[in-house]
Formats: structure tokens, sequence, C-alpha cells
């Protein structure tokens, strides 16, 4: 099981992903959006969507400088292993409640909207539920657990990174933990197959655009 999880499948799941990916771009570029559902509820999305994504994505910024930076790096900053583990709590701690409320807010709305319940597809229940595991793991691990991942999984993840991946760094990472984990390379391949390939379409160049002119109607003519 150790060598299944944590040598073949993320590079199953990445590899899905990678080809997932562009053949969805080129096959269905029509679909490549958020399906937003702005049109049949507004108010809730409007405070779910926005605490939703301001936490995830400070979160995924969280992940990356915490798994990917080595630990000696940090040492070698003068940042010792206590305060990164004190930084990476308190930081989750934060950002933890609005990922949890947003996505509360937004299970809820599809849930309990007729017309929101019946246009949402298998795909989006999926990704909600991927997202939400990894929200309650998440969650458990800043306000319960406390467990350092800075000498097990992050490690593991530059050892897969590097293509010499260490299975043995997760033997002793307890069991939620390693369901995050394991729900994180799940999401990474599920998503070319559903509207989480927004993600890829940030846009970013957004602010810098042309404006849209619209020609001013005038009632008299
Ligand atoms: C890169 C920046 C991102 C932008 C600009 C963005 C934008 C959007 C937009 C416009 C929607 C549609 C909201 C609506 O119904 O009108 C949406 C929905 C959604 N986004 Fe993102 N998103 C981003 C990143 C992410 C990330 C990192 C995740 C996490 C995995 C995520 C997960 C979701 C989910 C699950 C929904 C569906 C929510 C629902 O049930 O309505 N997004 N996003």
């Amino acid at each position: 099981m150790n060598t299944f999880f944590y040598v073949i499948y993320p590079y199953v799941c990445l590899s899905i992903m990678a080809c997932g990916l562009p053949l969805r771009y080129l096959y269905a570029p029509g679909q490549w959006n958020a399906r937003s559902s702005q049109f049949f509820e507004r108010r809730l999305l409007l405070w779910g969507s926005t605490m939703f994504h301001v936490g995830i994505l400070l979160s995924l910024g969280g992940h990356v400088v915490g798994l990917l930076i080595p630990s000696s790096l940090f040492a070698k900053m003068g940042i010792s292993h206590e305060l990164h583990v004190r930084v990476a709590f308190v930081a989750g701690q934060a950002v933890a409640p609005l990922v949890l409320t947003g996505l509360g807010l937004l299970i809820y709305r599809r849930l309990c909207l007729p017309t929101l319940r019946c246009t949402t597809s298998a795909g989006d229940w999926l990704a909600l539920a991927l997202v939400c595991v990894a929200a309650l793991t998440g969650g458990y691990q800043v306000f319960v657990a406390h467990v350092s991942a800075f000498d097990t999984v992050a490690p593991w993840v530059q050892s897969v990174l590097a293509l010499s991946p260490q299975p043995e760094l997760m033997r002793e990472v307890p069991l939620f933990l390693q369901i995050h984990v394991i729900n994180g390379f799940t999401l990474a391949a599920v998503l070319p197959f559903t509207r989480l390939v927004h993600i890829f379409s940030a846009p970013v160049t957004y602010p810098v655009a042309a404006p849209v002119l619209y020609r001013q109607r005038y009632e008299h003519l």
C-alpha cells in the first residue's frame, strides 16, 4: 500500500493531469470555464466564493512555500524549525476558517436552491467533495492535530518532484494527513474533467486588458 500510494499513485495522478489538461483544452475549449452560477443566485455566492477563493489561494501559496522549500534553506535564513512550524500553524489557523466557511456556503446554496441543485453536474459534486475533504483534513491539522509535516510530508513531496520518491518518509504519518495528501493528488487527477480547469485560467491580464466600449443608449433616438 505504501509503495502504491507514495510511489505510483502520485505519478499516475500527475500524468492524468498533464495529459488531460491539453486534451480538454484542444477538444472542448468552449467548456473551459468556471461555469458561473451567479445567474441563479448571487448573495450567498458573493460571500461564499470570495471567502473560499481568498482562503484557498492563500493556502495554496502556503503549501508551495512550506512543502517545496527545503527546511535546510529556512535554517540558513536563520528561521528555526520551531518558528517555521509555528508560523505554518498560525497562518493555517487564519486561513482555514475562510476556506471552511466559504465552502460551507457554496455547498449549502447548491444543496438548498433547486435551480442550482439541478444544474450541478456529477463532476461539480465530485470537485466540491474532494475540496471539502482537503479543507476538513487541513482544518483538523491546524486546529486539532498539530502534526509537523516538515520532516515527513514535505521531504516526500520534494522526493516525488525530484523523481526519486522516498515512500518510507510517509510511513509514520497519521491517517488523516495521509488522506489529505492522497486526496490532493486525486484532486489533481480529476481536475481536467471538471470545472476546476478554471484554476489555470486566472484572469491575470484582466487589469491591463483594453476596456470594453459600450455605446450610450439615447432614449430619444
Ligand atoms: C486562480 C484563481 C481563481 C479564479 C480567478 C477563480 C474563479 C472562479 C469563478 C469565477 C468561479 C465561479 C463562481 C460563480 O459561480 O460565479 C469559481 C468557482 C469555483 N472555484 Fe475558483 N477560481 C480560482 C481558483 C480556484 C482554486 C485554487 C480552487 C480550489 C481548488 C477553486 C475552486 C472553485 C470551486 C470548487 C468552484 C465552484 C464553487 C461553486 O460551487 O459554485 N478555484 N472560481
